[in-house]
């Protein structure tokens, strides 16, 4: 096919197109171009037929071409709408506006992310973000989880197919924003105040699990840091969070890389503690929480003669689902992007 031809379709149409007077011209006009029947529709027919040599220069043209006839009938089409001279006969001034469909922040991605940086922020925590694919030294061992440990299967690790550093090991999608624990002291800037929240990864899906959720990682390293100030920023956190009344608690737990180590509870929001059928004993279970171990700040080249810490890890989802009056029973509908269910929050 003569390729100047395209052009001078090009130019046809812009001449047609200047004698546009009306809305039944426009139609006509696309009618004759993009019309099943129409100039394009021949040409796409004699796409199916050409030699492949020409082919790829040929379609590449040909929807250039098209692109091209279908922005500017468009592009007329609402100048006859806006009440523009030609169009101003046509201009309907008071036909309702077509509103257009309205979004909203995802519950979790954007909404709770946000509320919780907000909330650390006035007790100086800020927010940081380590990386989501990480080193097996990170994720574990330097948490105090050598290689062989059992408490590791906990964790149902994604294995990354990648070779292995020599220094760091394997590669893994990050089981938990822990692994930005020594990755933050090794930025070598004490005292530490961090909010690590973090897409993380296990091998895990039921009501209470899905394999792709959200955590957020206190840490604070400072001189002289207690129990006491866990507790009272827990406290804090869960009373802005969850609403004034509600309260932690405290169990005795065993992570590796904190002693002593806790379980973190927060009362029920459906019985405000007293115990009901979804709770049974008026706590929920929310998060692992702890004051870090001395080999933890080693790994991460903090003196524990002189510095300690605690940290804390939550499921942002989890935390999420335990808001007073949401009432949601399956984890898993916070991981799809149903526009049905998000569409409430
Ligand atoms: N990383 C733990 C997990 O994913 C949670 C955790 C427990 C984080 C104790 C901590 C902590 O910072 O101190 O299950």
């Amino acid at each position: 096919m003569d390729q100047s031809k395209f052009e001078n379709l090009a130019k046809e149409f812009m001449e047609d197109l200047k004698k546009v007077s009306s809305l039944d011209d426009l139609e006509s006009l696309r009618v004759k171009y993009l019309g099943k029947k129409g100039i394009l529709a021949g040409l796409f027919g004699e796409f199916a037929q050409i030699s492949p040599e020409i082919k790829k220069d040929f379609g590449r043209k040909l929807n250039q071409l098209k692109n091209n006839i279908e922005s500017k009938l468009s592009e007329l089409h609402s100048e006859f709408f806006a009440g523009t001279e030609i169009g101003v006969s046509q201009f309907e001034k008071t036909l309702p506006g077509k509103k257009p469909q309205i979004g909203h922040l995802h519950p979790i991605i954007t909404q709770a992310i946000r509320e919780i940086v907000e909330i650390f922020k006035p007790l100086g925590f800020t927010q940081v973000r380590h990386p989501e694919v990480d080193w097996d030294y990170f994720a574990f061992e330097s948490l105090n989880m050598p290689k062989t440990h059992p408490a590791r299967d906990e964790w149902e690790t994604f294995f990354v197919k990648a070779p292995e550093n020599k220094e760091y090991g394997k590669l893994v999608v990050s089981p938990h924003t822990s692994s930005g624990q020594v990755r933050e002291m090794l930025k070598n800037q004490l005292p530490i105040r961090m909010l690590n929240i973090s897409r993380c990864g296990r091998r895990q899906i039921d009501v209470n699990h899905i394999p792709f959720f959200f955590q957020f990682e206190g840490l604070a390293i400072d001189k002289n840091l207690s129990i006491a100030n866990l507790r009272g920023v827990l406290d804090y956190f869960a009373q802005k969070f969850f609403g004034p009344g509600r309260k932690t608690r405290l169990r005795p737990f065993h992570f590796r890389f904190t002693e002593p180590s806790f379980e973190v509870d927060v009362s029920c929001g459906l019985c405000q503690g007293a115990g009901c059928r979804f709770c049974k004993e008026g706590w929920v279970e929310i998060g692992g929480a702890g004051m870090v171990h001395p080999n933890v700040l080693k790994a991460g080249k903090v003196d524990p003669k002189i510095y300690n810490g605690f940290a804390f890890g939550w499921g942002v989802e989890r935390t999420y689902m335990m808001k007073a009056g949401l009432k949601i029973d399956d984890m898993r509908y916070l991981g799809e992007n149903n526009l049905k269910f998000l569409s409430q929050f």
